[in-house]
């Protein structure tokens, strides 16, 4: 008898509602997609949950400046990752929000078991306050010069060029990054978890939680320089849930967003039957809860989440596993070299399938940084996946349907290399969940090796010539067909939309990790189609040119002035039909303090008055734009930058320096004339 099904709970971190999903995001959602994919293939009860993560100060402001409530942005970006995630082939059983019903009740629920156990205490602290934009200021949003190394413009609670951490009040100079005046200290009561109460208990977890070293080091690290309490809300005006019995206090964004993994499994627990919250997280639960995490939000997963967990009388994680950042070309993703990629910009060029394979051959369990080298990319996925495995069955699926009205023999050509292949089903699987991808992928692409060596050794298309010889050419064919098959069931976690094309050609139920070392023998298979291209250095290229910061911000400098290049990539125009061009008129031009190459504009676009900051200080005196018309790109998505925010673009043509050209209407324009 087979033993029952493990029941797993897996999350991945929730995406910040507030921007589009990249290429680093990706590394996280892949890695765990397929984990979770890994796990139904072999029958086990796995559930896989993720939400808009809605709260928090960024997302206040942001849609402030959008002129529209934080519900409509986290709404209309949150679907907007859903459908790129989807795209990549990631399939969460749930996506729900931060800001929702659920999420509400179960952080009443564990914050009302804290405060009665004890664990919650109140202090009256000093904080940065606005008094411009009248509000307190997390720690990002002041910025002044670094009290050690003297850099300027560094964030209020680290510098990003000495590494050196300290709080807002330590800043030379500082500024709110809100209004550009500088802030005051005002004391507010603030309330606070006691997490220094929780050192043995997540000492006990750290042992039974089989952590990463990597992850064990760190904790630690935090152990012995001693816990501190945490600092659990914040003042009005703030985007989340209020604290019971205040009227002006809420959840910090970090005590509700993991409290959000909880929340989309019950709203998920609430529509099928087959799933009980309690099971998976009530004291006591023996069913297994993991979450695939980023190495920079370990400290609140493996601290501050655990503690809260204890205290609140719930299950603790079975583990937590903590992946690298991604590199692209070997340095940080950068938006001026064009490797800031975002998923629908790769999407509009290459397949899913690529990345995937991609991100699974350089995967291992670690923290280790992964790197996205571009050529490797290229050349790794054109020689395994296009040369090794689709043509394994490029190579033998046309004499099938050809010759052999697409039946497969009844036989194996070679039963003990079959066999070989459905014998290195349990390691593989045991990399599989170990994490340690890139072993499973080096086992699977040395069998992909095998199986075309074999049909390189047979020459089915030599025998094919001989009459006599046809029925060893669907012999060797239905062999090939059927390593190929084997290898496909391995890969289905990591190339799932391939496996789905390749399951299709065989005309069969939904594969499971059994299926792998059953041979698919008398059937008929479906004419094949080709399964993959190859990935062109051109394709790569348009990525990056697309992912220019010059082709997606607001100018903001002379090397953003558009250039006269040859290579530019065409457009549609549906495309082009998505840019609203309109005629503005200048009512102000001003200096942009401490840029030396912005003014900031204020526009008249027929519909009302614009911010736009424009790089064309250099060739432009201020007074001498007022009351002049030019042509801005109106619907941009608005930006912000370090002296506000800039709600459009204005288009101008030129080398830079002096040589700055506002392209202007013929007299007779008016603000708001839409140009086409
Ligand atoms: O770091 C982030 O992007 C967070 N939005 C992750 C939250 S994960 C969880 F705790 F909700
Ligand atoms: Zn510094």
């Amino acid at each position: 008898m087979s033993p029952a099904p493990r029941k797993i709970f897996v999350s991945s971190a929730l995406p910040y509602a507030n921007g589009a999903i990249h290429m680093g995001h990706l590394v996280e959602y892949i890695q765990s997609d397929i984990w979770s994919r890994f796990q139904k293939l072999r029958g086990h009860v796995c559930t896989y949950v993720c939400a808009a993560d809605a709260h928090g100060t960024p997302i206040m402001i942001k849609a402030r400046e959008e002129k529209i409530t934080p519900e409509q942005l986290v709404n209309r970006i949150s679907k907007e990752q859903l459908e790129d995630l989807r795209a990549f082939g990631v399939a969460f059983d749930n996506f729900h929000s931060t800001h929702s019903a659920e999420n509400e009740e179960l952080v009443g629920r564990i914050y009302g078991a804290l405060r009665d156990a004890g664990h919650i205490y109140t202090k009256t602290i000093e904080q940065a306050f606005d008094e411009k934009e009248k509000m307190f200021l997390p720690d990002r949003f002041v910025r002044g010069t670094c009290p050690r190394c003297k850099s300027e413009d560094q964030y209020g609670d680290a510098c990003e060029v000495c590494g050196a951490t300290y709080a807002p009040r330590d800043l030379i100079a500082p500024l709110s990054v809100l209004s550009g005046t500088t802030p005051v200290w005002r004391a507010s009561e603030h309330y606070f978890f006691r997490l220094s109460a929780f050192g043995e208990k997540l000492r006990q977890w750290m042992a039974r939680a089989s952590l990463h070293q990597n992850i064990t080091s760190k904790l630690e690290e935090w152990f012995e320089a001693g816990l501190q309490d945490w600092d659990i809300s914040r003042d009005a005006p703030y985007f989340g849930f209020l604290i019971p019995g205040t009227n002006d206090k809420y959840f910090y964004v970090w005590l509700d967003a993991p409290i959000g993994y909880l929340a989309s499994f019950l709203h998920l627990c609430r529509q099928r039957k087959d799933l009980d919250f309690e099971e998976y997280w009530g004291a006591g639960a023996d069913t297994e809860v993991y979450h695939f995490i980023g190495k920079d939000i370990v400290y609140f997963h493996t601290l501050f989440w655990p503690a809260v967990l204890v205290g609140a009388g719930m299950r603790q994680p079975t583990s937590v596993f903590a992946h690298g950042f991604l590199t692209i070309n070997g340095k940080k993703m950068s938006k001026s070299r064009g490797t800031f990629v975002n998923a629908r910009t790769y999407l509009r060029h290459l397949d899913p399938n690529y990345l995937r394979y991609y991100y699974a051959a350089k995967l291992g369990p670690s923290m280790e940084d992964i790197d996205l080298n571009l050529d490797d990319f290229a050349a790794r996925v054109n020689a395994d996946l296009v040369g090794k495995l689709v043509n394994i069955a490029s190579r033998c699926a046309g004499f099938v349907s050809r010759s052999f009205a697409g039946q497969m023999s009844a036989t194996l050509d070679d039963r003990e290399l079959f066999s070989r292949f459905a014998g290195a089903g349990e390691q593989i699987a045991g990399h599989y969940e170990e994490r340690e991808y890139s072993k499973a992928m080096r086992i699977i692409m040395s069998l992909a090796d095998e199986a075309n060596r074999y049909i390189e050794q047979k020459k089915p298309w030599l025998l094919a010539r001989d009459p006599a010889r046809q029925a060893d050419v669907q012999l060797i064919c239905t062999q090939g067909l059927n390593l190929f098959r084997t290898l496909m069931i391995y890969l289905s976690p990591v190339l799932p939309m391939l496996a789905e094309k390749s399951r299709e050609l065989f005309r069969e139920q939904p594969w499971t990790w059994q299926s792998a070392g059953e041979p698919l023998l008398k059937k008929e298979i479906n004419e094949y189609e080709p399964l993959l291209v190859r990935v062109e250095a051109s394709q790569l290229e348009r990525i990056i040119e697309e992912s220019r910061e010059s082709n997606n911000v607001p100018t903001n400098g002379p090397t953003d002035v558009p250039s006269n290049n040859a290579e530019t990539p065409q457009i549609t125009i549906d495309e082009f039909a998505r840019i609203d061009l309109r005629i503005a008129k200048i009512l102000k031009a001003e200096s942009v303090e401490g840029a030396d190459k912005l003014l900031q504009l204020t526009l008249d676009t027929g519909d009302g008055t614009r911010n736009v900051f424009a790089g064309i200080k250099s060739a432009y005196e201020p007074s001498t734009l007022t009351g002049r018309f030019v042509v801005v790109v109106a619907n941009l998505e608005p930006r912000k930058m370090r002296f506000g925010t800039s709600e459009g673009m204005v288009l101008a043509a030129g080398p830079g320096g002096k040589d700055i050209f506002l392209l202007s209407p013929d007299s007779g324009a008016q603000a708001g004339m839409r140009v086409k």
